[in-house]
């Protein structure tokens, strides 16, 4: 079976200065025990995340948004990356030319060590000033104080894109250059619907780079892209990594 996909890379002229691309989705994190978005073991006090993780919550009642926060922070701090995320770094220090465009905002790619990377929506350690906009690191966990408060007084805000809110504008133009631009897309552990993250791989194929998924299931891209391979990021990662670095000439 591991020979069909592999025969599949038999066409691709990699060096180290082909421009490689992986983007990646919360069944990236899945095998790190970190509960999915939309999954029922997202679930908190019975709300969905659908129903907090928007400006109108937080303007609402900011105390029960920072809960929630402070909830999912708390499980993200016990986790640790998987070999999928550690695959991903191998990668990075494979070819010159690289980005990490990640639609997760548990920072385990960062703890794995990749350091090229944009984070589409946000990281949810970094908290925001409602002020000013400045941007700090804070991983105290649980929170001393809820709602945080900034130096200067004001209220922060959880530093991630919540739903009807526009992506970094930085994030998102470095991830659309490098579609457009990338020799190699890795795409893994997403549900490729959400947008703009979801249309990164067909601009990458329309613009003539190889491109393959690795899902445990398929999704709305598999028929568009080179190939598919169905399985867990955490196995599926290092063995491709594996066969990529076999090709490099
Ligand atoms: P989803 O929860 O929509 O999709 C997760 C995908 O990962 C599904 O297609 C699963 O089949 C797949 N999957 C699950 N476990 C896997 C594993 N071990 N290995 C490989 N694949 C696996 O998550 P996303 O696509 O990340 O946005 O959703 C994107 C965005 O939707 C999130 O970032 C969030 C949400 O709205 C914001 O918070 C702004």
């Amino acid at each position: 079976m591991a020979g069909d996909w592999r025969d599949a890379l038999a066409g691709l002229n990699l060096t180290r200065d082909s421009y490689v691309t992986v983007l990646t989705g919360s069944g990236f994190s899945a095998e790190s025990g970190v509960p999915t978005f939309r999954g029922e073991d997202g679930l908190w006090r019975n709300f969905r995340a659908q129903d907090l993780a928007t400006p109108e919550a937080f303007a609402r009642d900011p105390r029960l948004v920072w809960e929630w926060y402070d909830w999912r922070r708390g499980i993200i701090a016990g986790k640790e990356p998987n070999p999928a995320h550690y695959a991903v770094t191998d990668l990075e220090n494979m070819f010159e030319r690289f980005l990490l465009i990640t639609q997760n905002v548990d920072g385990l790619h960062r703890r794995a060590g990749t350091v090229k990377l944009v984070e589409l929506h946000g990281y949810i350690f970094g908290m925001r000033c409602t002020a000013d906009g400045t941007v700090t690191e804070n991983l105290e966990v649980p929170l001393a104080a809820i709602p945080p408060e900034c130096e200067c007084g004001a209220m922060l805000r959880p530093d991630v894109v919540w739903f009807g809110e526009a992506l970094p504008e930085r994030a998102i133009t470095a991830a659309l250059d490098a579609s457009r631009e990338c020799d190699l897309m890795l795409v893994a552990g997403t549900a490729a619907v959400v947008q703009p993250a979801a249309s990164m791989p067909l601009m990458a194929k329309q613009a003539g780079a190889f491109v393959i998924e690795i899902n445990t299931e398929f999704t709305p891209i598999s028929p568009y892209v080179d190939l598919t391979l169905q399985g867990k990021a955490g196995a599926m990662m290092p063995q491709m990594v594996s066969a990529l670095r076999d090709l490099i000439t």
